[in-house]
């Protein structure tokens, strides 16, 4: 279903905003699909059979969807969102799959993992939690990996240098890609306070804190980057 959500005054993962997720996160983050197909890529050499998938703020269930496919004989997968419909979506998606428990609620009150987890994925997720406890669910989820096992992070970002310029690309991007410009601000609007980005080196700061061994940046377009960090 295509996008033509119409914000309210507090951004909100609803009923409306999970049907036409997909065409969402098309056409709203740069260089979707390459970002997509890093994910996999990248999560696939760090999976050991027999451990836990985990993923974060899992929305509808995408970024984990081809991790189910694949591996859902030596696997099982724990999804946690907070968002009601959200959870719901995923539920629906994986009806079939007994290997994957969706549970609803705040990630920090399903932290620690009750087992141990060769993978996590927090795929634009945890620029919605508060900054406050970053750290704390960083360390958490850095402690339930088995050794060699990763978390995959991707996130919005404020730029140190340029940052107005990305922002305006950003803009552009979506504009070709179909939003309005009334839909762009709105929806900027509506995320102020609801989404709070880092610079880039707060979260590979983070990720060192924790603990993580290896932090590497895989992909970046614009304000938006991904790292891989390894225990
Ligand atoms: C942009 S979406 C994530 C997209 C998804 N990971 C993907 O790859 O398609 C952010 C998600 O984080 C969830 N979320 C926000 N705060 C959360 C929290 N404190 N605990 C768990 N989930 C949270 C939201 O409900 C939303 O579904």
């Amino acid at each position: 279903m295509r996008d033509n959500v119409k914000p309210g005054e507090k951004w909100e993962f609803n009923e409306d905003v999970a049907a036409c997720f997909a065409n969402m996160l098309e056409r709203s983050i740069p260089d979707y699909k390459s970002m997509r197909a890093l994910v996999y890529k990248a999560g696939e050499r760090f999976i050991r059979p027999d451990t836990l998938v985990v993923d974060v703020g899992c929305s509808t269930g995408l970024a984990v969807e081809p991790f189910v496919e694949k591996y859902r004989d030596q696997n099982d997968f724990l999804l946690i969102d907070s968002a009601y419909a959200m959870v719901e979506a995923s539920r629906q998606r994986f009806m079939d799959e007994p290997s994957v428990t969706v549970r609803p609620g705040y990630l920090w009150d399903h932290l620690p993992f009750a087992d141990p987890a060769s993978l996590v994925l927090s795929v634009l997720s945890l620029q919605f939690m508060p900054t406050s406890y970053r750290q704390k669910m960083i360390s958490d989820i850095y402690d339930g990996l088995v050794p060699g096992g990763a978390l995959i992070l991707v996130e919005k970002v404020v730029s140190e240098n340029l940052d107005e310029l990305m922002v305006q690309m950003y803009y552009e991007m979506k504009r070709e890609n179909g939003y309005t410009e009334e839909q762009i601000m709105e929806k900027r609007r509506s995320l102020e306070n609801v989404l709070s980005p880092l610079k880039p080196e707060w979260n590979v700061d983070m990720l060192r804190t924790a603990g993580f061994r290896e932090v590497g940046m895989f992909w970046r377009c614009l304000n938006f980057c991904g790292w891989i960090a390894v225990k």
